[in-house]
């Protein structure tokens, strides 16, 4: 049916390259480009005899040129973008050149300031338009289902949603001292950032980690969570009309926040150059060489992540509570596809978002982030691609 350039070979790449080859009615082709060619190489070798048609490319997706020179070798319907978040904007302008959809799951930030916003992005809205293509925004979980979740639940079970909360917590044990389940850079300047949640018209500043509450998971648990900035708060804050307060929480261990905060303290975690021996390096990039490789994690991690919504607002006049949620076992993501479980809840819905585009399920020109569109198909491929979801009519609610 369709033909997909996805861009990168990490952690999340890797999940998405396994679930398009198990999907080969919709994905008859993809090629794997991306900095370091031996990488593609070595998952065209794993996945290579099945339906699904792969090739390679060594990619700079810093260069537009090289970039647009791909796709229209390859022409593919869709890019995938699964490198980091600085690639968006040179993709998303490779895409307007040759008039290919675009798909990614993190928002633009510039590599020299840790502040992701969608207003590069939003930009390009009636570029997108005029060109008569499609960027979805925010295709891995959160964003992505959590968005999806937000529309799921305003389309059947709320006529207004009042407050949202996020909650991801990962349960899982990878037996390291300290390890970052994605790339270790863009981690760690998330979760070193001040937070930030969305209420009454307005984001409310906090300090890193200053809020803290404990929550009782569905098949995980009693876990420590910490309000974060994430970025699907700043989209669901424009798309879900009505909308007071929405907060994003995340788990972290005890001994996660010591040896974090150790880094933290000795500038092991800074984003400004320093000189070292004649060279310049950057101390965070510096910490993502010496750190495991989150790739390398999935043997070695056992337990589960549970991450969802919980909602509450009006039906027929009267209050109404909801929970959606996943649960992702990693030493199964790991059987499936060699990877855990953090990568696997990304990479799972990149693919259904280039699906969707694909099979033209979501069909309208522009920018949009994941809950601008149907959410109903996009479910029903979470619960045939790996990620099934459960629901609750009575969560604990977080205070
Ligand atoms: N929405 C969500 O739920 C969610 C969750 C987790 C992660 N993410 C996002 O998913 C993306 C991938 O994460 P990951 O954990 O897979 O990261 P990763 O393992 O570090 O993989 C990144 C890949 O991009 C490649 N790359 C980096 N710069 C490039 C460039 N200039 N040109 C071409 N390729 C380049 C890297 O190449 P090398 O191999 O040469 O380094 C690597 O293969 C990130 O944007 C992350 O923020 C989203």
């Amino acid at each position: 049916m369709g033909k997909a350039l996805i861009i990168g070979a990490g952690g999340v790449a890797s999940v998405t390259v396994h679930k398009c080859c198990q999907n080969p009615d919709v994905f008859e082709e993809i090629c794997i480009a991306s900095r370091t060619k031996s990488k593609c190489d070595a998952l065209k070798e794993k996945l290579d005899g099945g339906r699904t048609k792969i090739s390679t490319a060594q990619l700079d997706a810093d260069n537009v040129d090289e970039i647009i020179a791909l796709i229209n070798e390859f022409k593919p319907d869709v890019v995938i973008n699964l490198a980091l978040p600085y690639q968006d904007l040179t993709i998303m302008d490779a895409c307007l050149a040759t008039k290919v959809h675009y798909v990614d799951t993190a928002n633009y930030e510039p590599l020299d300031t840790a502040k992701f916003e969608y207003k590069w992005q939003w930009a390009y809205r009636e570029k997108f338009k005029e060109a008569g293509i499609t960027a979805l925004l925010g295709s891995g979980f959160d964003p992505g289902v959590t968005g999806v979740f937000s529309a799921y639940a305003l389309k059947h079970h709320f006529d207004e949603i009042h407050y949202i909360d996020i909650l991801d917590a990962n349960a899982g044990d990878h037996g390291h001292h300290f390890a970052t389940n994605f790339n270790p850079e863009i981690n760690i300047r998330e979760i070193t950032s001040k937070g930030r949640y969305f209420e009454d018209g307005k984001f409310v500043e906090t300090e890193p980690m200053e809020i803290k509450r404990v929550y009782n998971f569905p098949e995980i648990g009693e876990k420590d969570m910490y309000l974060l900035y994430h970025e699907e708060l700043e989209s669901l804050a424009v798309n879900i009309k009505g909308i007071k307060r929405i907060r994003f929480f995340m788990t972290f261990s005890e001994k996660y926040l010591t040896h974090l905060k150790v880094l933290e303290n000795v500038g092991m975690t800074s984003i400004e150059p320093i000189n070292f021996e004649g060279k310049e390096i950057v101390p965070i990039q510096f910490l993502k060489v010496i750190l495991p490789d989150p790739a390398s994690l999935g043997p070695r991690t056992k337990g589960k992540t549970n991450i969802g919504c919980i909602f509450k607002g009006i039906k027929d006049g009267k209050e109404k509570t909801y929970y959606l949620y996943n649960v992702c076992d990693h030493q199964e993501c790991y059987k499936e596809v060699g990877s855990q479980a953090i990568s696997y809840t990304t990479g799972v819905p990149a693919m259904i978002g280039a699906m969707m585009i694909i099979t033209k399920k979501w069909n309208k020109a522009g920018v949009y982030n994941i809950e601008e569109f149907d959410p109903d198909p996009f479910m029903e491929g979470l619960n045939k691609w790996g990620l099934p979801w459960k629901e609750s009519f009575n969560p604990d609610m977080v205070e």
